[in-house]
């Protein structure tokens, strides 16, 4: 997080809080979010994208503290399931500030969206709108649409999350003609309202050319549509995926950046198509909590392995792991890491992190330096956790999962606590 600095004992202080007091008050590991990072990211892409909608994607972090920091800075929140809903709603975000997402909603989730008066349903089928229609005829409601559209658009990320290709599950294709269909349709709808166009081409991403790509074809739909109906569409969604720095090599746009060069190609597409402009938003997740977030482990075994050629590999393993980071065994998503209760002065050594889990590819970060004296009891902390890591745990090898901490002004508090044992034996009700 921004302002993290080392203390003059060498450790490295968060928010105003030392991770050793972090580490002894909530145990490890555990992920940190500074409040004041996250809250700062969230106000950056509300003043530089001015006029736009901001949705928080709730799902690369979501709790009802985190829906109360977003509603506080003027965004709105992207859900996908009831479970986020639930919490967005319980944390006082407003539903009709909710944009509701998914390619497999349920009727109860439909119809609880209904009820609570979500704000937009994106929908991503035909089936769905079927569904959702039914939904609102028998409810005696009104559901706000956008259409969600695959580009075609070849987002340079990790396939498993690039979204805007042809061959993948989400959206309805602008090639294939579906898209067009999918906004007539639901333009024709008494129990719709369309509101526009949604497209989400992919995540972790660091150019702006594949939005561009995305905008103009968009745009020429929003046309087509127009052509087709005599009608022009009221919003453009362009969702997330705004890339972060895990390491040194990546090198992530300012969010002013972002914002100029999406509301020159906006303008430039709607003078082309001579469309006036629609109201548009993003949908942000990664970029606002990721680096907002560390996580905590403490070393429990330094391991020196022989290579091959005289070369040897320090594995240090952590008391987490896939369980609380699955992103580099899913992704191969690469991290760093620091040695956070001290200072070290000994030289820098090739390092892999590695987790307690039953499994060879129980990997937090493949390469690493770490200095030498590394040492059981040293406490480590990873930047970049705050998004997917704690939104993405799992209970593999029965682990609990870890708590999250919000810090401020040198004060913690815990928002997620940490699962007990208990919590998952509860759940085996088998004789
Ligand atoms: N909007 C939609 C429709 C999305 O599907 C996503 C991410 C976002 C917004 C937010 O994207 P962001 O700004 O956070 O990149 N779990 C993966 C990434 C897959 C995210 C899926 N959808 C990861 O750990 O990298």
């Amino acid at each position: 997080p921004r302002g993290t600095v080392r203390d003059d004992d060498g450790r490295i202080v968060v928010a105003g809080i030392a991770l050793t007091d972090v580490a002894q008050e909530h145990g490890t590991p555990t992920y940190v979010i500074d409040e004041a990072d996250f809250r700062s990211r969230a106000a950056e892409f509300r003043d530089s994208f001015a006029g736009w909608s901001i949705f928080y994607a709730g799902k690369a972090l979501l709790t009802k503290t985190v829906a109360r920091w977003a509603f506080e800075e003027g965004l709105n929140l992207d859900v996908t399931t009831m479970g986020e809903m639930r919490i967005a709603l319980a944390g006082g975000m407003p539903a009709e500030r909710l944009g509701f997402h998914g390619n497999n909603k349920s009727d109860e989730e439909i119809e609880f969206a209904l009820e609570q008066g979500v704000g937009r349903i994106i929908v991503d089928s035909f089936d769905e709108i079927a569904r959702l229609e039914r939904a609102c005829e028998a409810g005696g409601h009104t559901a706000r649409v956008l259409v969600r559209v695959t580009t075609g658009v070849e987002a340079h990320t990790h396939e498993y999350i690039a979204t805007a290709h042809e061959d993948q599950k989400f959206g309805l294709s602008i090639m294939g003609g579906q898209a067009l269909t999918a906004l007539v349709r639901c333009h024709s709808s008494r129990f719709l309202d369309l509101a526009g166009i949604h497209s989400h081409i992919g995540s972790q991403i660091f150019e702006t050319h594949g939005f561009e790509v995305a905008i103009r074809r968009t745009m020429r739909l929003a046309s087509q549509f127009r052509t087709a109906t005599g009608v022009e569409l009221a919003e453009l969604d362009l969702g997330g995926g705004f890339g972060i720095a895990y390491v040194g090599a990546d090198s992530p746009l300012a969010t002013a950046e972002i914002a100029a060069a999406f509301e020159e190609m906006v303008e430039h597409e709607c003078r082309g198509f001579g469309l006036s402009r629609p109201h548009l938003s993003i949908e942000p997740g990664r970029a606002i909590c990721g680096p907002a977030g560390v996580a905590l482990y403490r070393v429990g075994t330094v391991k020196i392995v022989e290579l091959e050629g005289g070369r040897s590999r320090v594995y240090v393993s952590v008391d987490g792991g896939m369980s609380d980071n699955i992103r580099p065994a899913l992704y191969a998503a690469e991290y760093s890491a620091a040695i956070a209760n001290r200072n070290s002065s000994a030289r820098p050594v090739l390092c892999r992190v590695v987790g307690k889990h039953c499994e060879g590819g129980d990997i937090l970060i493949r390469d690493v330096f770490l200095p030498s004296d590394i040492a059981i009891g040293d406490l480590i902390a990873v930047p970049g956790s705050g998004a997917y890591a704690r939104s993405m745990a799992n209970n593999y090898n029965q682990i609990p999962k870890p708590p999250v901490v919000a810090a401020k002004d040198g004060v913690t508090s815990v928002m997620l606590r940490r699962e007990t044992l208990d919590d998952i034996m509860r759940l085996d009700v088998g004789k």
